[in-house]
């Protein structure tokens, strides 16, 4: 029998990561065949193409180049050219990931031509419905038959809103990757950046609640300053935030920025790291994976787990909670199970 045909869709950098886990255990299934979709919605080579040379994701089928705008357009795009291509296709499933507006895009075209979905990291929860994630992630879930939660409070999440049919807790494939790849993370990004191991802080910003607004922004930047106390802060800056900062770079004073960072230098960088300050969902469990504290620059997170066993605070808790291990986030073999899963029901 031929394989089945699984339409995967990705655009953002943090979608790279988790299809680069999800992509090499779909290749050892003979009853699965692949098709990548990228996009478009990160296009610059050290926001997207980098991933798929260090992390060996084989290159898109197609990539359709649709990128900025505002989310109804850019979404609407994404929508009409994912239809187009998912007609011409005929895949057996449609495979998305985490919380992008290439996510929702994904979502609702398939569900429009009643094709299966499969939603990777579902489950996930701000309950802040003015981040645009939150909503993505929402209408994602509610539009998949197939619901991969990296946790358990992912699942409970899933049952508050009635969805408890194809929901499944297979773990983080984001694990899965970290064992993967942060193994053979032996860049030289400390010595290039002139770093001193175990004395640096990293920081990222990207989220629009963030870095759009000037005030928001220099307030966190300022906040990150007193929390260095004199350390290094390594600051590799997204191109949203670039653009935010766009003549008002002295709000970067005292801070070592650099271009965004590829996986293996990330990798290398929060293994000697102090401390990381971030709003990135990822680097949350990225840097609890290498047991570094992390500092939340937002007024919630999803990973609660990491601020539960004292390894996160946000940036207004006053302290971090007693230190313990977590156990939530499975056992490295995310992928795997997700892909059994996938096999299963096609
Ligand atoms: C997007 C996701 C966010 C994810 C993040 C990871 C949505 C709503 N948000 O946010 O959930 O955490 O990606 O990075 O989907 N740009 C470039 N070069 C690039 C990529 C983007 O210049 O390679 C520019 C875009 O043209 C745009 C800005 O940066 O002007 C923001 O990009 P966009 O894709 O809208 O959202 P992100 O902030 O990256």
């Amino acid at each position: 029998m031929a394989p089945a045909k699984v339409l995967s869709v990705v655009g953002a950098r943090p979608q790279f990561v988790k299809a680069a886990a999800v992509s090499r255990a779909m290749a050892a299934e003979p009853r699965l065949a692949e098709v990548m979709i990228h996009t478009g919605q990160h296009f610059d080579r050290e926001m997207s193409a980098v991933f798929f040379d260090e992390l060996a994701i084989p290159p898109p089928a197609i990539n359709l180049g649709i990128a900025g705008g505002g989310h109804g357009a850019m979404t609407g795009r994404m929508l009409e050219a994912l239809e187009r291509v998912m007609l011409a296709e005929r895949p057996a499933l449609v495979l998305i990931y985490g919380d992008t507006n290439s996510t929702l895009a994904g979502a609702l075209a398939a569900a429009k031509l009643h094709l299966p979905v499969a939603h990777v990291e579902a489950g996930l929860r701000s309950f802040n419905r003015r981040m645009p994630e939150e909503i993505n992630r929402v209408l994602a879930d509610h539009l998949s038959a197939l619901l991969f939660c990296p946790t358990p409070t992912a699942v409970a999440n899933l049952a508050r809103e009635g969805i408890t049919a194809g929901v499944h807790d297979v773990g983080d494939v984001m694990y899965d990757a970290t064992l993967h790849a942060a193994a053979r993370a032996r860049t030289d990004v400390i010595d290039r950046l002139g770093l001193a191991p175990g004395e640096y802080l990293v920081l990222t910003l990207h989220r629009a609640e963030n870095v759009d607004d000037p005030a928001r922004l220099a307030a966190l930047l300022d906040y990150v300053r007193d929390l260095a106390a004199g350390r290094t802060v390594v600051f590799p800056v997204h191109p949203r935030t670039r653009k935010a900062l766009a003549g008002g770079e002295d709000a970067l004073a005292g801070l070592t920025t650099c271009a965004p960072l590829g996986y293996l230098d990330m990798h290398r960088l929060l293994a000697d790291a102090a401390l990381v300050a971030t709003d990135s969902g990822g680097l949350q469990k990225e840097a609890y994976f290498h047991r570094v504290s992390v500092v939340t620059l937002r007024e919630e997170t999803e990973w609660v787990e990491t601020v539960e066993a004292g390894w996160n605070r946000l940036w207004r808790a006053p302290d971090y909670a007693p230190r313990r291990e977590i156990d939530a986030y499975g056992d490295g073999r995310a992928a795997e199970a997700i892909v059994a899963r996938i096999a299963a029901a096609l």
